[in-house]
This record gives C-alpha cells, structure tokens and sequence, in this order.
C-alpha cells in the first residue's frame, strides 16, 4: 500500500457573501488530482507560480476542506479530526524559516517545547532527543544555546526541520523549503532533506518552482497546470 494516496482531490477557494446582497465568488485550483507517493519516496511537485502547488500541500496537511480522498496508510486523518494522527505522520517544512521560529528562544527550549507538546514528559529524555534531533539536521552543541535570530538562513531552516522531526513522521511536507536561501545553503538543505530519506525512510514531497532542484532531489517528479497533474 501506497504511504500517501491522493485520489480525485479537487479544491477551489470561495470567498466573499458578506451581507444579503454580497457575491461569492468561487476559485477553483485543484480539479481531480491523482498520485501516490511510497514510503520513503521523495516526490517532486513543479508548477508555475499560482498553479496549486501550496495549496495541494496544504490539503495533504489537512488544512483545507478539499473534496476527494486523501489516505495515509489507507486511513483519511485529515478527515477525522484526530489531528495528532495526521500530524504524527504528515510535517511541514515551509519558504520562510525565519518567520516559522520564535526569534528569541534558545533552540533547545524550542526544541523541548515541541517534544513537551508532542507529549515527551520526561525532562531528561527531552535532553537526548534534542541532541540526537540536532544531530540528524546537522547542527552542532553549541546552536542549543543559540536564538533563531542569532543563526544564518540554512541553520534556521535545519531547525525547521528539527521541530518537523520531533512527531517522527513518515512524510515531510517541503513546500518552496530551499527558495528563500542562496544557492550553497540550498544545496546543502537538499542533501539534508536526501540523508534523512536514507536515515529515517521518511518520505517527502518537494514542492518548489526550481525545475533543477526537485531533478536532483526527486526519484519521481509531476507537474501541476489548469489545476492538473501529470508525471513528467
Ligand atoms: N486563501 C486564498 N484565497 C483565495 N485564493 C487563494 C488563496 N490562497 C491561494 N489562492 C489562489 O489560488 C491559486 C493557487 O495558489 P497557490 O496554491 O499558493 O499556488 P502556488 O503555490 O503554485 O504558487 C492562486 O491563484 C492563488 O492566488
Ligand atoms: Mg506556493
């Protein structure tokens, strides 16, 4: 069984209706979107600006209301309201990593925090994990006591995807994750994204409008356009 099926998914945003006489006006995105991805596959999704591509990621997070199915291991979490399910196996990883971060915490309280939530109740056993998490995104000791505000683009989006990693999940939403960094510190996020694939089986789906960096990244790559998918 596929670890992602996404099955006739359609999508339109409806805004407007205020008041008796107010219009809505309806924008259709996604129309009857097909694809799987297996376990420990790095999908690439490529597409033009405005094309659906975040909001086809948003879907798979289960953040919008979409019509069709979207299985997780055969199951529709997203659908069940059991958010800690889906987020258990479904991470985002976005643009802007400066803005995903509290500028002011150190990172292991960061950290911490997120494995507190993630119902980690053991101080000590907190500790570890953010070593052995910082460990795995390639950061050093000395960043723990660091502020996101005080750490480069590419370290703060390492810590991004430390916080993705705290749930442990099988599928990592990556969406435009290397586009706000310059090319070196890019590169060495794709490699990141590509060792943890071989280190932990997660799966990804990279979505970016870089043609060259979902190729070198991706074992299988679609294109969305009008709203449809195609394999390239
Ligand atoms: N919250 C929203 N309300 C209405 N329209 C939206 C909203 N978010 C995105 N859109 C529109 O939906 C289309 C797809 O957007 P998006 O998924 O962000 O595309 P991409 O990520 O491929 O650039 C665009 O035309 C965009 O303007
Ligand atoms: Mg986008």
């Amino acid at each position: 069984m596929a670890l992602l099926s996404v099955k006739n998914l359609s999508f339109a945003y409806v805004s407007g209706n205020l008041g008796p006489l107010g219009k809505k006006t309806v924008k259709p995105v996604l129309h009857d979107v097909n694809f799987n991805i297996e376990e420990g596959e790095i999908f690439g999704l490529v597409g033009e600006s405005g094309t659906g591509k975040s909001t086809l990621g948003k879907c798979v997070l289960g953040l919008l209301d979409y019509a069709g199915d979207i299985l997780i291991d055969g199951i529709a979490p997203g659908r069940t309201k059991q958010r800690k399910l889906l987020a258990a196996k479904v991470q985002g990883v976005f643009q802007n990593p400066g803005a995903a971060l509290n500028p002011v915490m150190p990172i292991a309280r960061l950290l911490g925090e997120a494995l507190r939530i993630s119902g980690m109740r053991d101080k000590d056993e907190r500790g570890r994990r953010t070593d052995e998490i910082l460990d795995l995104v390639g950061l050093d000791g000395s960043v723990k006591k660091r502020r996101a505000a005080e750490l480069s683009s590419g370290q703060k989006q390492r810590v991004c995807i430390g916080c993705a990693l705290v749930f442990r999940p099988r599928l990592i939403i990556a969406d435009e994750a290397v586009s706000s960094l310059d090319v070196s510190a890019g590169a060495q996020i794709l490699n990141l994204f590509s060792d943890l694939r071989e280190r932990l089986g997660v799966a990804l789906l990279f979505i970016s409008h870089n043609l060259e960096a979902v190729h070198y990244l991706s074992d299988r790559v679609a294109s969305l356009s009008g709203g449809t998918l195609s394999m390239v």
